[in-house]
């Protein structure tokens, strides 16, 4: 079975391949293709793959290419974990909208409406692509902003393509485990978009266990969430919120904390992922060991100017291991063997939340077998869930007929209907100095 990679000189790739190494099993995949732009990075990430199959016997056989078309032809699944406009383009997004005095994250805010405007055209022709080239290939989009990229993606791939992220799994793990229950025993109620929901409930054998988190203050004090938020907020919230909603729930303080912060996450990951390729790609490094400690770095910095300024100390070990890799391997798991699993997941709405039409992309919990993921019924979403729901999706539907119609008034809309931008001149200065520093959004007219 063939696997390819979009995004294949990516920093991520090492893990999702270390995945794969472990997996023996009947209907594994045996050939990954990388396609990347860049040919550079995916010399050194081939380096790191070629250290992690010494000794592996059946390890799966990689092969790197910069033609598209050539990667998608053949596969049944098609990771995509592209990021356009690199890792200065991460940094720009941050800076601009800083110096506007908003918030700058990747998928949250006007930095993540800029990301969106330059990535969904992109994500778009790969879609039409793979609809012509791999019509049967699942999609597993790791692409961020993952839910307005996936939505983008299912205009022309319909099901086919399915949005992933590791943050709730890594909440509800947290939750389980400082609940003294089994992660895998236990039925995560989780609802709202990516990067924009709440954990309303924690089944072990058909009884909520959340209300008893909710009344401990050591207990909600003992986990990353518990932390940043607050015992009080999560009780008056009687939710967990993603991490994500920390920007929205502390805005003042995450923007102060970022403008204040020597570099940005994307300057910082500019920086130390340069030096990583610059190193793992000269003959006869250490690529793995290189890869390893630059990872470690990065997982340990990890919204640190979020921690900073809730007191929230450090990450914990458990947290560090990463977890995209193995939802993406459980996912094509069990679409590849038809093995019924439950996994929370970016997929078309259909009928799951009342306040959104059947074509937004949501992330809930979905049952996955070989048809594919299913969302399952789920609650109504709370008031003040449901408000910010609609409105990050009325955002994020004004991006992609921005992209879709090149019109700058509509990318000036996207910007000002955010909840975190607040104003509309701010909203039309974020779009002049956007489009002044980002060729990929040269198309807005
Ligand atoms: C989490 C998020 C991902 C994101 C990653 C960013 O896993 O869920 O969407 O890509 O963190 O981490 P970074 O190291 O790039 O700041
Ligand atoms: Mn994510």
């Amino acid at each position: 079975m063939k696997l390819t990679i979009l995004g294949g000189g990516g920093f991520r790739v090492p893990l999702v391949y270390g995945a794969l190494l472990s997996d023996h099993g009947e209907g594994r995949v045996t050939r990954v293709v990388l396609h990347d732009l860049d040919a550079g990075r995916l010399r050194a990430v081939t380096r790191v793959l070629a250290e992690q199959a010494a000794g592996v016997p059946d390890a799966p056989e990689v092969t790197a290419t910069t033609d598209l078309d050539e990667a998608l032809r053949g596969a049944a699944f098609v990771f995509s974990a592209i990021r356009v406009g690199g890792l200065r383009g991460r940094a720009d997004d941050e800076r601009v909208a800083l110096a506007e005095g908003v918030l700058g994250q990747e998928t949250v805010g006007a930095g993540g409406i800029a990301y969106g405007l330059r990535t969904v055209p992109v994500a778009v022709d790969i879609a039409r692509r793979v609809a012509r080239l791999a019509p049967n290939a699942w999609v597993i989009n790791f692409t961020n902003p993952a839910g307005l990229v996936t939505e983008a993606m299912s205009r022309h791939l319909g099901d086919r393509v399915i949005g992933i992220c590791d943050s709730p799994v890594g909440l509800g793990r947290r939750i389980a485990r400082v609940l003294g229950a089994d992660p895998a025993e236990a039925h995560v109620d989780y609802v709202g978009l990516n990067h924009l929901g709440w954990v309303r409930g924690l089944r072990v054998a058909g009884r909520d266990e959340l209300p008893r988190l909710l009344a401990d203050p050591a207990l909600l004090g003992s986990f990353e969430e518990g932390r940043l938020f607050g015992a009080d907020w999560l009780r008056s919230l009687g939710a967990v919120p993603n991490e994500y909603l920390h920007y929205y729930y502390f805005n003042r303080e995450t923007v102060r904390a970022y403008r204040e912060a020597g570099k940005t996450r994307g300057a910082f990951l500019l920086d130390q992922q340069t030096g990583f390729y610059e190193r793992a790609g000269r003959p006869g490094a250490p690529a793995l060991a290189l890869w390893n400690r630059t990872r470690a770095e990065r997982e340990a910095t990890y919204m640190s100017e979020n921690r900073r300024t809730a007191g929230a100390g450090e990450r914990e070990a458990d947290d560090l291991s990463g977890g995209y890799e193995k939802v993406a391997l459980a996912l094509m798991r069990a679409v590849a063997r038809d093995e019924r699993t439950t996994l929370i997941l970016n997929v078309r709405n259909r009928s799951t939340l009342a306040v959104l039409d059947p074509e937004a992309v949501v992330e809930v919990p979905c049952t996955v077998d070989a048809n594919g993921a299913h969302p399952v019924a789920a609650d109504p979403l709370p008031g003040h869930a449901a408000g910010l729901v609609c409105a990050v999706k009325a955002v994020e539907r004004e991006v992609l007929s921005a992209a879709g119609s090149g019109s700058r008034a509509t990318a000036v809309k996207a910007f000002a209907l955010h909840p975190l931008v607040d104003s509309v001149t701010v909203a039309r200065r974020l779009v002049e100095a956007y489009t002044a520093v980002h060729p990929g959004l040269a198309y807005l007219r």
